[in-house]
């Protein structure tokens, strides 16, 4: 198993071998998918029987088993999706933009006051309005509690839920030693993971009820969903359990997955002021210097959304997805697939494929863009970077409308550009991207300044109003 950025190992394995590979490691089939074909073929079309996971220990060790994206494929699993989506499909997400809007708002405050925090003021953002939707907590400073609560759920999940990094997934009696135990360091922070996991699904939850056992008026996906039960008489520990980590599911499967496509965006318009003049060039054509754009400009904004797709294929966010598993015995393209192999569709090649983009490493929106529309002829990242078949990411239409709205507000006002040293020379950047489940840009600086008088009054004149209108 390759231990570093796998999926170019992957990759490399599929030109010589085809596009199924199969590994063998200690007793689990792993099936690797290298090819947009395979993955079309097998994880949609054969969807029935490939939407399992592999259960490993370390779902619970990592603190992750409140999370739907780490449950087998069964009851439990549906019921938690069934409940997560009828608040997050197309028209639900709808409901959300007003929040999203006022949160881009203040994000650009809070960047302009503190430019070189780029990675926490995004991680404020999102985890405001995450928490606003999911819970009506307001989460308003980078000191909040509930920051940290939500940063140190996150550890878990996306450094332990990597197939093969901890001895475990092939060894399960390693859980069973003490964390006392000299070198059980691994131990020690299954322990620190899993009270964290605890943490994000209890507190905000308490809040919650004790806010609606008091009377007080609170509109929330967890306090809605609690008076639902209430009122059909269904309150029961499972039907809690249900919300309670549907609540926490928003957070953890969508924080840090809009955070690392954010990035991306950040990274690519500091690497490439030609494409920031053109987005620049757009906004001002569209928008004019003396709003901010909203949602009704989107079909408009042809090169700005054809950034986002650009970051979003240039980096993968998940570059392997999350694995899929076979639920029975299976056969595919004439190779015999036993029930429980692991399933991973390497994303990233399909995004790095040079027959269909041209130059794949190279950032450059214009691929996405023919005689000035959007070419619907070129594969769309949007159709991938989501996963596939019945696991598809339910938050999706709720991500793609926040890193819309979030970066278009972010283009509009600010110059973004590489980051200089104290002597005022620029810094040279490390292009790389992190390894474990999400993956990060590697170095994300960039020197962020608004780009006028106008653009900075512009900002500061929106803030209050989307404070007052986020906070109440
Ligand atoms: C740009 C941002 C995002 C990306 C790239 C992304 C990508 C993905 C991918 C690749 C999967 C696995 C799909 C599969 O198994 O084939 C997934 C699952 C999931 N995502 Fe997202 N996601 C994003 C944002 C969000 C947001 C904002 C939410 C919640 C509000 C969310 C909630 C979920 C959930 C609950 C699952 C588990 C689905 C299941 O296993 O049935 N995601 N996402």
């Amino acid at each position: 198993m390759p231990r570093s950025r796998p999926w170019i190992a992957y990759r490399d394995l599929s030109h010589a071998l085809g596009d199924i590979i199969h590994l063998h490691v200690l007793g689990q089939h792993i099936v690797v998918l290298g090819s947009a074909q395979a993955i079309y073929d097998y994880l949609e079309k054969r969807s029935a029987n490939t939407s399992d996971r592999v259960q490993s220990p370390m779902v619970e060790l990592s603190g992750a088993s409140l999370n739907i994206a780490f449950m087998p494929y069964g009851q439990w699993w549906r019921r938690h999706r069934r409940s997560f989506w009828q608040y997050f499909h197309r028209e639900a997400a709808e409901g959300y933009k007003t929040t999203q809007q006022s949160a881009a708002h203040i994000f650009l405050q809070e960047l302009c006051e503190r430019p070189s925090d780029l990675r926490e003021v995004i991680r404020l953002n999102f985890t405001a309005v995450i928490m606003k939707i999911g819970y009506d907590i307001a989460v308003q400073s980078k000191d909040d509690a509930y920051l940290k609560i939500a940063k140190d759920a996150l550890e878990g999940p996306v450094e332990g839920m990597v197939p093969g990094r901890f001895l475990v997934d092939f060894l399960p009696f390693l859980r069973h030693i003490p964390p006392w135990f000299p070198f059980a360091a691994s131990q020690r922070l299954w322990v620190k993971w899993q009270a964290a996991g605890d943490r994000l699904k209890n507190t905000p939850f308490k809040e919650v009820k004790a806010k609606l056992a008091s009377g007080e008026t609170t509109q929330s996906i967890v306090a809605n969903s609690l008076e639902r039960l209430s009122k059909m008489g269904m309150s029961s520990p499972e039907e809690e359990e249900i919300v309670k980590n549907v609540g926490a599911m928003a957070f953890e499967a969508g924080t840090d997955t809009v955070l690392s496509t954010m990035l991306s965006v950040f990274s690519g318009m500091s690497l490439h002021p030609e494409v920031l003049a053109k987005a620049h060039a757009e906004l001002d054509e569209v928008v004019g210097p003396h709003r901010l754009p909203d949602f009704s400009d989107k079909d408009s904004l042809v090169y700005v959304n054809a950034v986002i797709k650009e970051a979003m294929r240039w980096h993968l966010v998940l570059p392997l997805g999350v694995p899929h598993a076979t639920v029975a015995d299976d056969e595919f393209r004439g190779y015999f697939i036993p029930a429980g192999t692991m399933v991973i569709p390497n994303t990233w090649a399909c995004m790095h494929d040079p027959e269909v983009y041209e130059d794949p490493d190279v950032f450059r929106p214009e691929r996405f863009i023919r005689n000035g529309k959007l070419d619907r002829t070129v594969q769309d990242p949007m159709a991938f970077i989501f996963g596939y078949g019945r696991r598809i990411c339910p938050g999706r239409y709720f991500a793609e409308a926040a890193v819309f709205i979030t970066v278009a507000c972010a283009l509009h006002v600010f110059d973004i550009t590489v980051p200089l040293g104290e002597d005022g020379v620029p810094i040279e950047v490390k292009q790389g991207h992190t390894d474990g489940l999400i993956s990060y840009p590697e170095d994300v600086r960039c020197t962020i300044k608004p780009r006028s008088a106008t653009a900075e009054a512009l900002i500061r004149s929106h803030a209050t109003a989307a404070r007052q209108a986020l906070n109440g």
